[in-house]
């Protein structure tokens, strides 16, 4: 199921005690004590429950201890030699929040560099976590269960659709620039990305800033 957390966090939030949910939508750990019918027992069985015939396994998810094993990161700033300007440059954008444009010579670390941006950002808070996740589980791309507890480093190719990045399309999903939400949007080769993509983003900045 998609937008599992978002569901379950508004339903905490309006009184809900308890949600039934696809087993695979729960952590790894916690499934192995949650309910263990397949699909098709699984109306079954949640109808007898709903009835009070039958108990479902309950299942709950240490939201806490899920963040706390997946807030590190693989990277790190501090592997960078040398390009004392460049880190500089890229500690005062992190520090202001501004967007940077890096131009230098192929295998200089351009790439290298943009990777390690995210690692020099404050820790992601439980709440900006939620927040992230949120997105991410709407838009589908993580997998069943999981919590976006690191800042998001998004690095689309520049083939990219306008809708792809800022969002849209016909079945509305959020882009890239939301994807990145509490993190960093990384556009490589940027002048091979398509110029009304270029323009929306541009627009979208102006509008949001
Ligand atoms: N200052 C540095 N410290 C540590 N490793 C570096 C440094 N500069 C370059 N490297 C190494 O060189 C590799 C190539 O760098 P990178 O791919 O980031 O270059 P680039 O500037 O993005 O090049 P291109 O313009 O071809 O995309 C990196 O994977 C990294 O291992
Ligand atoms: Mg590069």
């Amino acid at each position: 199921m998609r937008g599992a957390l978002p569901v379950a966090l508004a339903a905490r939030a309006a009184g809900v005690e308890a949600l039934i949910l696809p087993r695979e939508n729960l952590p790894r750990r916690a499934s192995s004590t949650a309910c263990a019918c397949s699909a098709p027992g699984a109306s079954r069985k949640s109808r007898s429950n709903l009835e009070g015939k039958a108990e479902l396994p309950g299942a709950s998810v240490d939201v806490a201890r899920l963040f706390a094993e997946r807030a590190k990161d693989d990277v790190d700033f501090a592997e960078v030699k040398g390009q004392a300007h460049a880190k500089r440059a890229l500690e005062v954008a992190a520090a202001g929040g501004h967007n940077i444009l890096m131009v230098g010579p192929p295998g200089s670390g351009k790439t290298m560099l943009a990777r390690r941006l995210p690692t020099t950002l404050p820790k992601m808070s439980l709440d900006e976590a939620l927040e992230t996740t949120k997105i991410h589980s709407v838009a589908g791309t993580l997998p069943l269960a999981s919590l976006v507890a690191r800042r998001p480093f998004r690095a689309p190719h520049h083939t990219i659709s306008d809708a792809g990045l800022i969002g849209g399309g016909s079945y509305p999903r959020p882009g890239e620039v939301s994807l990145a939400h509490g993190g960093v949007l990384f556009l490589d080769e940027l002048p091979e990305f398509r110029k009304n993509v270029l323009e929306v983003l541009r627009q979208r900045w102006r509008t949001a800033s």
